[in-house]
């Protein structure tokens, strides 16, 4: 994890979807962030100093050397709604890269369950192009991301498509199955001996209640609220399980211990 700043340029900043956005950003001439792990994130930080805290997003995407960046985010709020008006050219101040992200070498040549509920979709496509990559690599392996809409507005269904075999869940029935992701796994039977999830908290409970029933480990995203997002805080505690050995608490930082989690190993 990096406390460090770095000046990135905006390369593309477009909408996608009804309020949702996908920016790309490159690192400075000659400087690059090295090896992004899928299910980091960085901080954004607004222009507009009335806004002193930078907005953790999730990298949707990023190239081998780590010069490049993919964001793609809601605007949820008034920091989101400024990122939505920069414009290709102009400079963005990124905290990190942060979090653990995903563990590949837990996941290649598996059959993996991506689970994506709405804007917690953005960090598994990464994930899955990653995962296909590093698949062929091994010979082996299968990955299955199920998408969670509430309309038909399914945004980047079309790029998973290309890294894996995609399920559409929506809350109005308009495309694919009508109802949530766990509705359309139990409809439809992917098979999968590891999920890994990103979305809302009710779906997270879910996953977790899933991966209990089928007897398989699931990874988490927690994409609760942040404040400094490096560990200094403790804005993000979440509830463990185990006790943590150095502070004797049943507390983790999600911003520096996560965003990934062993569902086991949270309460939710
Ligand atoms: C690790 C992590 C990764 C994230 N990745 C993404 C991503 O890839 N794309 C994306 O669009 N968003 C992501 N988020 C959520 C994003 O950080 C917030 O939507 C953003 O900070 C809101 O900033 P704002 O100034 O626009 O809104 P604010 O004015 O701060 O808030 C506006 C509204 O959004 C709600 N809100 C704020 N933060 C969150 C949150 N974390 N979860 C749910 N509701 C929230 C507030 O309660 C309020 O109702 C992520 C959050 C975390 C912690
Ligand atoms: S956001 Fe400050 S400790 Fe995690």
């Amino acid at each position: 994890m990096s406390k460090k700043k770095t000046c990135m340029t905006v390369i593309e900043n477009r909408a996608i979807a009804e309020g949702i956005y996908s920016m790309v950003l490159v690192c400075p001439e000659g400087e690059s962030f090295g090896a992004v792990r899928p299910g980091q994130f960085v901080g954004v930080c607004c222009r507009d100093g009335s806004r002193i805290l930078p907005r953790p997003i999730s990298i949707c995407d990023f190239d081998a050397e780590g010069k490049l960046l993919r964001l793609v985010y809601r605007c949820a709020g008034k920091g989101t709604a400024e990122f939505a008006g920069w414009e290709a050219g102009s400079e963005a101040q990124i905290l990190g890269i942060l979090g653990n992200g995903y563990d590949l070498s837990a996941l290649v040549g598996k059959k993996v369950l991506l689970i994506g509920g709405g804007i917690g979709a953005p960090p598994l496509l990464g994930l899955a192009k990653s995962l296909k990559q590093a698949d062929e690599a091994a010979g082996a392996g299968k990955v299955t991301a199920v998408l969670g809409y509430r309309t038909n507005d399914l945004f980047l269904a079309e790029e998973f498509r290309r890294a894996a075999e995609v399920i559409i869940a929506t809350d109005d029935g308009s495309a694919g199955v009508h109802g949530n992701v766990i509705d359309a796994i139990r409809e439809l039977s992917p098979e999968f001996d590891v999920i890994c999830a990103c979305g809302p908290m009710p779906m997270l409970r879910g996953v977790k209640a899933l991966a209990e029933e089928k007897g398989v480990k699931a990874w988490i995203s927690l994409e609760e609220r942040m404040a400094c997002g490096v560990g200094v805080c403790l804005g993000c505690v979440t509830k463990t399980a185990h006790k943590d050995e150095h502070s004797n608490v049943n507390n983790t930082r999600i911003c520096t211990e996560g965003p990934v989690f062993d569902a086991e190993e949270v309460l939710l």
